[in-house]
């Protein structure tokens, strides 16, 4: 198999900065090729990703493409809910050990990319407690754990794009003040899981519209799993999760997302989507470092 770009399964990082940028794509192929090669030299201090939405890589790489990758589309879901698309065609997913160091690339990124492309999101993170989301519930409990991380996070030995990986990035705002207000069964119910020991509920007790239950999908029989690396975000007066997830097939997410927002079968929509809004949406693909570079080069 094609080895992927390697940060993607980099697990030390405690401090992440996620970066979007919408490309000049009128630019000639040469200029923008030199300044995305750029902007990834010397950046050896921290782990990075890079990825790129389908009209980027369609124009980078005419050649061939990976087989699902889409742009984002808006999603209109029930009882008023829904997620916007905010596309966009370059995404970089910088971590470490320390801000500083994340933000020396940030700004040799920034600078590379001075006229080819521009800043669309810049979203610093970092790991909360062990490893929670700002409501308090541990965050990746279920993820995939060793081999199962490649298996559900990269495109299959044979497929275009082998050794590659589709990404969904989603900036979530939470309504902490709400949740904060409920009592903790029922938040616990919300997420389907306990809150100190992050032990999934069973049974009668685990609600068909938790989050965990509209998550844990299976499709003939095949567990839809993806690789979750989403970090918390926050300051005094706005909080939430930037969402980052890796998966071998788009339709992963987007069966995830239909389920969460009550556009299948039962209807039933998420019930942390009641405290939670999702404010951007791109799909992207990281390609394998190997077709990265042959991109680059
Ligand atoms: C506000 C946004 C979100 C928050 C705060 C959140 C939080 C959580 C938490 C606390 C868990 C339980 C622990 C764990 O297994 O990690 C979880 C599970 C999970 N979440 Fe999310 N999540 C969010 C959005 C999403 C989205 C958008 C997706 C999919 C597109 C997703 C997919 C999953 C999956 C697959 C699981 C594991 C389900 C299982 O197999 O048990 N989450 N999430």
């Amino acid at each position: 198999m094609t080895k992927p770009q390697p940060a993607i399964f980099q697990e030390n990082s405690t401090k992440f900065y996620s970066l979007e940028y919408s490309l000049d794509l009128s630019l000639p192929l040469a200029t923008l090729k030199s300044a995305i090669s750029k902007s990834l030299s010397n950046t050896s201090s921290v782990s990075i990703v890079i990825a790129f939405g389908k009209q980027a890589w369609n124009k980078l790489q005419p050649d061939w493409q990976p087989e699902s990758l889409i742009d984002f589309e808006a999603l209109q879901g029930v009882d008023g809910y829904s997620i916007p698309s905010t596309q966009r065609d370059l995404f970089f997913w910088i971590h470490s050990e320390n801000h500083d160091d994340n933000l020396d690339c940030v700004l040799k990124v920034q600078q590379a990319l001075a006229g080819v492309a521009k800043l669309q999101l810049e979203l610093p993170g970092f790991t909360y407690h062990d490893s929670r989301d700002l409501t308090g519930f541990v965050d990746g409990s279920a993820n995939p754990k060793g081999g199962d991380q490649q298996l559900a996070a990269l495109i299959p030995a044979g497929q275009p794009g082998e050794g590659g990986s589709y990404i969904l990035t989603q900036k979530w705002l939470h309504d902490l003040a709400s949740f904060n207000q409920l009592p903790q069964d029922q938040q616990e119910k919300i997420i389907g899981r306990t809150k100190p020991d992050s032990i999934e509920l069973e049974g009668d007790a685990m609600p068909a519209d938790s989050h965990v239950s509209r998550t844990d999908v299976k499709v003939d029989g095949r567990a839809m799993k993806i690789y979750r690396r989403s970090a918390p975000y926050g300051s005094a007066t706005e909080q939430g999760l930037y969402f980052l997830s890796f998966a071998c097939e788009i339709k992963r997410f987007s069966i995830q997302l239909e389920r969460m927002f009550g556009t299948t079968d039962d209807g039933l929509h998420d019930r942390l989507i009641e405290y939670s809004t999702p404010l951007t949406s791109s799909y992207w693909f990281a390609p394998s470092q190997q077709d990265l570079d042959d991109l680059l080069h």
